[in-house]
């Protein structure tokens, strides 16, 4: 089992960051198996030790995953040299984890990101072959109709040579400007607004909203975070 520093298992949860830990331990206010631990440099096992931070247990994760609610503006990138990506939303303690977004986001979609360190995980839920659901609310220019619903349920050939998996179109609003629910099975670029363009109504906004068995969590404010509990990932497990 790896051993690391305590700074860095306490900053791994993104509640501390490495200075804090610092001067909680200086403080006497960080404990392993029961002990305070003054020196934040001692390395210990982080799953075989019970490590306490201001009275609160650490539950220690072998694998991060965040659900973010991303906000318009950003790259769904690791890096990139000309903007903003999802990851400069993270204290810069998680920041330093390698995490990666599950799949992409448009710069100018919002809604439902998941960023992990699990890799298998993260690429089995984008696999085409697993048919995860990903499901966006969109607004559109012109109005949906029953026969835009029949063309995503048949499998739509794009102009451009994209042949989509059968997807489910669900009007919510037909109007000069359209409201609906989008459920596909796989993710190519830009495949919501391309799908809807074909029909004639382009995409004026857009927003995941559900990922698999997971609804965007309403209590989390654009460009806010959340990990996901045991069972929310158990869950995302399952689905695979
Ligand atoms: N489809 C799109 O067109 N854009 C997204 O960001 C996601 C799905």
């Amino acid at each position: 089992m790896e051993q690391q520093r305590l700074d860095k298992i306490i900053a791994s949860t993104g509640k501390w960051s490495r200075r804090e830990a610092k001067e909680l331990a200086r403080r006497g206010l960080v404990t392993v198996n029961g002990a305070a631990v003054c020196s934040v440099e001692k390395k210990f096992a982080p799953e075989a030790v019970e490590i306490s931070v201001n009275g609160e247990v650490l539950s220690y994760r072998r694998v991060t995953w965040i659900m973010m609610n991303k906000p318009r503006g950003y790259l769904s990138a690791t890096e990139d040299g000309r903007g903003k990506t999802v990851l400069d939303l993270l204290p810069r303690e998680l920041q330093r984890q390698k995490l990666f977004p599950v799949g992409r986001l448009d710069k100018d979609t919002e809604g439902l990101l998941l960023l992990t360190d699990e890799g298998g995980l993260a690429h089995a839920l984008l696999s085409p072959k697993r048919h995860v659901d990903k499901v966006y609310y969109t607004r559109t220019k012109g109005r949906l109709t029953e026969e835009d619903c029949q063309a995503f349920a048949a499998g739509m050939s794009l102009p451009d040579g994209l042949q989509c998996q059968p997807a489910r179109l669900e009007i919510l609003l037909a109007d000069k400007e359209s409201e609906a629910r989008v459920t596909l099975r796989e993710g190519k670029f830009h495949q919501v607004k391309r799908m809807l363009a074909a029909r004639g109504k382009p995409v004026l906004y857009l927003e995941r909203v559900q990922m698999g068995t997971l609804p965007l969590d309403r209590g989390l404010a654009r460009g806010a975070f959340r990990f996901l509990t045991e069972e929310e990932i158990a869950g995302l497990r399952a689905l695979v």
